[in-house]
């Protein structure tokens, strides 16, 4: 892709998307980001000025408003990191979750084949690969064992690209659990509500300490995305990414220490035998391609300690910092 192409974001109003649609306008792309605005649309209102920027209120589980879109925009390539996002809130809602984890995805995926949309790239998560084997660190070749609904569908979907023989050149990404601010904030992930934690309680309650995952910062993750937009597609058409870093695998015990570091708090350490979601992953793809995250858990402290501490985020509990 090169600058002045249009590129749709879906989910463009959520957590990631702010951010990928802020990076594309930097860029000098032209962007539409499409929402349905579960959790309101305050991200983007200081983009409603720029002319290379458009905002379309779409539900992309109603196929009548996803076909009305594409018949007003030419689409070069799409971001599709629409979503029901994470366990809980996949689980409060299974019906709308398949809508549109699923069938909403694909009826998206179908009207860029039919739009000669020539890129595509799918927000996945690495849950899909559920619990790891003993020490083993789990690149993108390893069996996914999905322990949730949301993960299902995830695999469900990244089945549906991997087996279609298609005109489009899609690429899978499989984000680590992000963290980090932006201009729509979730304290529902797991870095970002342990520092809320701290610093408001002055307490943090650890079920699991020992379990690890892998963690990126909201603005690298969105930088991953630039930059598999910009690769030639023969080095990441069809292909699956797992987007962090090798060192960005922590131990929930880790985090707690690092923050432990930076403020005062006590840690309640809640010892818990099995967690269907433990597990290390290899990143060594994506950097094959030449990424490398700029931010680390201390300088995420540090930034969600300044918003939260300093009152800039009046109040991080509020129900539309989550997303369940
Ligand atoms: N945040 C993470 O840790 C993480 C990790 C792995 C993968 N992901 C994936 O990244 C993507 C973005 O996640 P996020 O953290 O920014 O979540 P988010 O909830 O902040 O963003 C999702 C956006 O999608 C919108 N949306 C939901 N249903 C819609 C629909 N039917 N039509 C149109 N828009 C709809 C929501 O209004 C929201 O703005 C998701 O696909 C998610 O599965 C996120």
């Amino acid at each position: 892709m090169s600058a002045s192409q249009t590129i749709l974001v879906t989910g463009g109003a959520g957590y990631i998307g702010s951010v990928v649609t802020r990076d594309l306008l930097s860029r000098g792309y032209q962007v539409v980001a499409a929402d349905a605005l579960l959790f309101g649309g305050e991200s983007l209102l200081d983009l409603l000025s720029l002319p290379a920027f458009t905002f379309s209120k779409t539900d992309i589980t109603d196929a009548d408003q996803v076909e009305k879109l594409f018949a007003r925009h030419r689409f070069d390539a799409v971001v599709h990191l629409a979503s029901i996002v994470g366990d809980p809130a996949c689980k409060a809602q299974p019906e709308l979750a398949e809508r549109t984890i699923w069938d909403g995805s694909k009826k998206l995926f179908e009207l860029c084949e039919r739009h000669g949309v020539r890129g595509f790239i799918f927000a996945s998560t690495c849950s899909n690969y559920g619990k790891m084997d003993e020490k083993q660190i789990l690149n993108e070749e390893a069996p996914l064992r999905p322990v949730s609904l949301y993960a299902e569908l995830k695999v469900k979907f990244e089945r549906y690209l991997l087996d279609r023989s298609t005109s489009v050149d899609f690429t899978v990404l499989r984000f680590a659990t992000v963290y980090g601010l932006s201009l729509r904030p979730r304290f529902d992930l797991t870095i970002n509500e342990f520092v809320r934690d701290a610093l408001l309680k002055g307490e943090l309650e650890i079920y699991g300490p020992q379990f690890w995952r892998p963690y990126c910062h909201v603005s690298d993750v969105a930088r991953a995305v630039l930059l598999v937009l910009e690769t030639p597609s023969d080095r990441v058409s069809g292909r699956t990414f797992n987007v962090g870093s090798n060192d960005e695998n922590y131990q929930k015990q880790m985090i707690a220490d690092e923050i432990g570091r930076q403020m005062p708090v006590k840690v309640i350490n809640v010892e818990k035998a099995e967690d269907p979601r433990d597990y290390r992953v290899n990143f060594d793809r994506i950097k094959a391609l030449g990424f490398e995250p700029r931010m680390r858990l201390a300088d995420g402290i540090r930034e969600i300690a300044g918003g939260v501490g300093n009152g800039l985020i009046a109040d991080p509990y509020a129900a539309r910092y989550r997303n369940s």
